[in-house]
C-alpha cells in the first residue's frame, strides 16, 4: 500500500480542490449523473480523456481499449454504447485516436507482443482496406499517423452502424457520432471532418473524410 501513498495524497488534494471551488460539488453528483459525451479511446496513459477537454467529473462517459477500436462483437463497448446512448441519452460519441499510436504502429508492423496481436487485427483490416492510399506515403512515420486516422473514421463507421446508433436515430433520438485525433506532440485534438447526425449521411462524409484527412 505504501506505493499507492502518492497517488490517497493527491486524491485527497484533488477533491478539496473541487471542494474549495463548489461544496456541493461531490454530493449532487453523487445523486445522478447526465453527462452529454460518450468517449471512446485509446488507453495510453498520454490520452487522458477527461482532462484533454477540460471537462469535470460528471460530464463525459468514457470507454477506452488499445486504439480506439470499435468492433461489432465487442460486449464490453457495445454495453457502454448501449447504456450512454439509451439509459444517459448522451447527445455526442466522440471516437478519439492519437498520433504515434504504440497499437495501431504494432499492428502497421505486425509484431508479434502475444494476446494483444488478435485484437489488433481490426486496426489490420483496416490497414488492408486502404492499402493503396497507405502504399503512396514514403515516411514511415507520415504512414503511421495516417493509419492512426484512417482508423478513427473506420471506427466513427463501425459506430454509426451497430444498432444502437440506428435504432437511436429511427427513433428521432439527436445523436452525432465523431471522429478526433489528438496529438501527443502539441496536446491538440483536431477533427477529423466527420460529424455524422443521421443515417443519411453516414457513406457520403464516411468518403469525404476518408480523402479529406488532417495530415493529407
Ligand atoms: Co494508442
Amino acid at each position: 500500500m505504501n506505493d499507492l501513498k502518492n497517488l490517497l495524497e493527491n486524491n485527497r488534494a484533488w477533491a478539496e480542490a473541487i471542494k474549495t471551488n463548489n461544496p456541493e460539488f461531490f454530493q449532487t453528483l453523487a445523486r445522478q449523473q447526465s453527462p452529454t459525451y460518450l468517449w471512446i479511446g485509446c488507453s495510453d496513459s498520454r490520452v487522458p480523456a477527461t482532462q484533454l477537454v477540460g471537462l469535470l467529473p460528471g460530464e463525459m462517459f468514457v470507454h477506452r481499449n488499445v486504439a480506439n477500436v470499435v468492433a461489432h462483437t465487442d460486449f464490453n463497448c457495445l454495453s457502454v454504447m448501449q447504456f450512454a446512448v439509451d439509459v444517459l441519452k448522451v447527445s455526442h460519441i466522440i471516437v478519439c485516436g492519437h498520433y504515434g499510436c504504440g497499437g495501431v504502429q504494432a499492428a502497421m508492423q505486425n509484431l508479434k507482443l502475444g494476446l494483444i496481436d488478435n485484437w489488433l487485427r481490426h486496426v489490420q483490416d483496416v490497414m488492408r482496406s486502404h492499402e493503396t492510399s497507405l502504399s503512396q506515403i514514403k515516411g514511415e512515420a507520415e504512414r503511421l499517423n495516417k493509419l492512426c486516422e484512417l482508423n478513427v473514421i473506420e471506427q466513427v463507421l463501425n459506430v454509426s452502424r451497430t444498432t444502437i446508433v440506428q435504432s437511436a436515430w429511427n427513433r428521432g433520438q439527436e445523436l452525432a457520432v465523431h471522429g478526433c485525433i489528438y496529438s501527443l506532440e502539441d496536446g491538440l485534438l483536431r477533427a477529423l471532418g466527420l460529424s455524422i447526425t443521421g443515417p443519411d449521411e453516414l457513406l457520403e462524409t464516411y468518403e469525404e473524410a476518408v480523402k479529406v484527412s488532417v495530415r493529407g
